[in-house]
């Protein structure tokens, strides 16, 4: 299972990096508005830290517009995958882009549906949006094992990439669905190393290591 970040802060981004269990990035929209440096700046810091997809959206609503900006972005760097909204738009461009040969992460899903047409129009990934669904008072967690078991039903090779993640209890669901890949904003991946009984026991062990009789 790949973990990603969910963040355009690149401090962020070193910090996991460092851990050496960092697999990718996404960006949308919010996230970047949240950092004061252009886009395409950042995109090129993030691509010389992370070994991995990086995803960078567009912001067209038209399929033609969707296509030129996908490809600007597409050239920034080899490991960018093009994030387009699912729309009838979304997906011509999603069809187009894939037929040069970039890679597109298809966002803002909300229903097994759209994923599904999202496989059809030959995305890399899908991006169901969990916390959204869950603040909307549906189960984000059900759409998750309805898009693993249609992928898995027709052996669709688009990974399905959990989004909108708000807790750890997310990303363990979704690894116990076989979910290919989680997305996670820093506050909730710096809680997956941690647990009090780690702490804990590495305490009394070192401890208890005072003890020992030194040679
Ligand atoms: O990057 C897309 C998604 O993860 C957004 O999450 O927290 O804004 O619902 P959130």
């Amino acid at each position: 299972m790949k973990l990603f970040l969910d963040t355009a802060n690149v401090e962020e981004i070193r910090t996991v990096a460092s851990w050496g269990i960092l697999d990718g990035v996404t960006t949308n929209p919010s996230l970047v508005a949240k950092e004061s440096r252009s886009f395409e700046e950042i995109l090129r810091e993030v691509c010389g830290l992370v070994d991995g997809p990086v995803s960078a959206e567009v912001v067209s609503v038209e399929a033609p517009a969707m296509i030129a900006e996908g490809e600007r972005l597409a050239r920034i760097h080899p490991n960018i995958y093009v994030k387009i909204p699912m729309t009838t738009e979304g997906l011509k461009a999603t069809r187009a882009l894939r037929s040069k040969g970039i890679r597109v992460n298809m966002t803002l899903i909300f229903s097994s549906l759209q994923a599904l047409l999202c496989a059809k129009a030959g995305a890399s990934f899908v991006s169901p949006f969990i916390g959204r669904l869950d603040d909307h008072g549906e189960t984000g967690m059900e759409l998750i094992e309805e898009i693993v078991t249609i992928f898995r039903n027709y052996k669709f090779t688009t990974e399905v990439l959990v989004a909108s993640v708000r807790h750890p209890i997310h990303v363990k669901e979704a690894a116990l669905l076989g979910a290919d890949i989680v997305t996670m904003p820093f506050s909730v991946f710096e809680k997956l190393p941690r647990h009090p009984l780690t702490d804990l026991g590495l305490e009394r062990f070192l401890k208890d290591w005072q003890k020992v009789p030194k040679a």
